[in-house]
């Protein structure tokens, strides 16, 4: 367990230094693979069943680490048991119960509908190699979504492409843009779930950004590496606007060098 915490308080303790997690804001999900946590199978359950919004029979018998509802990531470095919590799917996929943390008494993130479905894509599009999914606040990612009119996946993925030279490597599929919705809600999560079906990054307008990997350190490089170029972007823009960029014929050509297949879509 404990090897377990170092791991998500380095992610979670980067995000709070970075500016990412103000207040209770972000979120963070780790699938535990039966073979490296099987010690979990000693674990008492300390709840009773909670019911899913719906069943997600593709994760029944999965374990998560769970990031606490209402609980500041800047805490989990000083307070592990308090601000993060294992919770256990059953084995029809419909409920949790809980099997360790969230002291005294809480709760997992209410973010838990676009966390657990994202889960159920990454496992599939990945055969079963993915098991991180973050969801946070940075700044700039934020401030993109106000200062662009009529942004979407096509617009947003070409900014950050052309922002930054190696956005294209490290996000070859481009970056799903989610017009609002509330914030916990269903729709959000079922939005956000599938866009984690074709694209490793979501943009949430006026909140945040989602990103999954196949381990904490690729879901957050990704959303560390977007936050980076939207940085980039309103830099530019504040020091009026962009004399040239990065043209396709670059772009294609870096994604080439790298031998990083990426979405031709986005450039249609
Ligand atoms: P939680 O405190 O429920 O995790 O919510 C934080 C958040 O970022 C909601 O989008
Ligand atoms: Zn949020």
């Amino acid at each position: 367990m404990q090897k377990l915490i170092e791991e998500i308080k380095k992610t979670s303790g980067d995000m709070a230094r970075r500016g990412w997690a103000e207040s209770n804001g972000g979120n963070i999900s780790l699938r535990l693979n039966s073979e490296n946590y099987a010690y979990l199978n000693e674990f008492q359950p300390k709840s009773g069943w909670t019911q899913l919004p719906v069943a997600m029979p593709e994760i029944a018998g999965e374990r998560f680490l769970v990031t606490g509802t209402g609980r500041f990531l800047r805490n989990i470095e000083v307070f592990p048991e308090k601000n993060i919590g294992v919770i256990e799917i059953d084995q029809k996929g419909e409920a949790w119960q809980l099997l360790w943390g969230y002291e005294p008494i809480g709760a997992p993130t209410s973010e838990l509908p676009a966390h657990l479905l994202s889960h159920v894509s990454i496992k599939q599009k990945s055969n079963n190699q993915s098991f991180a999914f973050i969801h946070t606040h940075p700044n700039s990612v934020i401030a993109l979504t106000y200062a662009v009119a009529n942004l979407d996946t096509k617009s947003l993925s070409r900014l950050l492409w052309q922002s930054h030279a190696e956005c294209v490597v490290v996000f070859p599929q481009g970056i799903e843009f989610l017009p609002w919705v509330m914030a916990g809600s269903m729709d959000l999560g079922r939005a956000t779930a599938n866009a984690m079906s074709r694209r490793n990054l979501a943009v949430w307008e006026f909140h945040g950004i989602c990103g999954c990997g196949r381990n904490l350190d690729e879901a957050f490089g990704r959303i560390d590496v977007a936050e980076k170029a939207a940085d980039i972007c309103l830099r530019v823009m504040a020091a009026g606007g962009a004399k040239k960029t990065l043209t396709e014929t670059q772009i294609r050509a870096i994604a080439e060098n790298f031998n990083c297949p990426f979405d031709e879509s986005l450039f249609d």
